[in-house]
Formats: structure tokens, sequence, C-alpha cells
């Protein structure tokens, strides 16, 4: 085969394969199960955390469970909706410091890292619930 002809021909396969190579944050963190085990750690490490668990006494755990794997999945650009409460409405009154904010992100690191996350994944999941900060944090 020409040389030519075989540059066309690799290229051609390299742009047929390019859409298909693009993974999103979701692909990464390993799709609606990997999620699921994130948020199942997630839940645990916040069980484990005397000075937070007592922020979920009266919370619908199943419900919690549910609505973090669809916001995780939304905000990951996986196919999603969330439909819990706003960040506002829902950390409305609680009075949450950043401390404790701080302490719940790390909580969530832990789980990332028990399930196997990578670092620069984990990092690109927080960079994405970070502007909720401010919705969340003395409301
Ligand atoms: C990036 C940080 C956070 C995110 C993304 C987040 C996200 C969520 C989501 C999606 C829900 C479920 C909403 C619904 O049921 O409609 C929820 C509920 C809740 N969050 Fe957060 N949250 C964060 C930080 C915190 C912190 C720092 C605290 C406390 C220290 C907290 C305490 C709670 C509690 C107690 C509930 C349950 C409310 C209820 O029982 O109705 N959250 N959160």
């Amino acid at each position: 085969m020409k040389k030519v002809t075989r540059t066309l021909l690799v290229s051609a396969c390299l742009l047929a394969a390019g859409p298909a190579m693009a993974t999103t944050l979701y692909d990464d963190l390993g799709g609606k199960e990997g999620i699921a085990v994130v948020v199942d750690g997630f839940i645990n490490e916040i069980s484990y955390d005397q000075n937070i668990v007592k922020f979920f006494a009266q919370t619908d755990i199943k419900r919690l469970r549910e609505k973090l794997e669809e916001q995780l999945c939304m905000v990951s650009d996986g196919p999603c909706e969330y439909t819990g409460d706003s960040m506002e409405d829902v950390h409305a009154g609680m009075q949450i410091t950043t401390g404790e904010f701080n302490r719940v992100v790390e909580l969530l690191q832990n789980a990332m890292n028990q399930a196997g996350v990578a670092y620069p994944v984990q990092n690109r999941l927080i960079k994405r619930l970070a502007p909720m900060r401010p919705e969340i944090i003395h409301r």
C-alpha cells in the first residue's frame, strides 16, 4: 500500500474512533455502578463520624442515597437528572460551618479512595461540587 494511502486510512480510522474515545467524568467514575459504590461508602463514612452523623438523625437514608446518586451522575455528565431539592433548600437552617463542610468533602474523598477512584478523577468531581459551597454553608 502506498504511504499516502496508508496515512489517509489511519487518519480516517482515528477520526471515526474519536467520539467513542471521549470519556466523561461519569465514565471515569465507573458509571452508575461506580457511583453507587462511592455513595454507599460516603454514607458509611458519614455514619462513623460523630460530629457529622448528628445532622442526619431525621434523614430518610434511602432517599439520600438515591438523590446523591442522581446528583453525582448529573454533575459528572452522566445520563441522569437530579430530582432532589435545591442545595439551598436542603441545607437551610442547618448552620453548617466551613469546618463541617470540609469534613464532609473529606469523607467523600475517603469513600472514593476505598472505591479505587484515581486522584485526578476525584479532583475533577470535587471541582464540580465546589461551586455548591456557598449554597450549603451558614444557611
Ligand atoms: C458538596 C457538599 C454536599 C453536597 C453535594 C450535598 C448534597 C446533598 C443532597 C443531594 C442531598 C439530598 C437532597 C434531597 O433529599 O432532595 C443532601 C441532603 C442532606 N445533606 Fe447535604 N450535601 C453536601 C454537604 C453537606 C454537609 C456539609 C452537611 C452537614 C454537615 C450536609 C447535610 C445534609 C443533610 C442532613 C441532608 C438530609 C436532609 C433531610 O433529611 O431532608 N450536607 N445533601
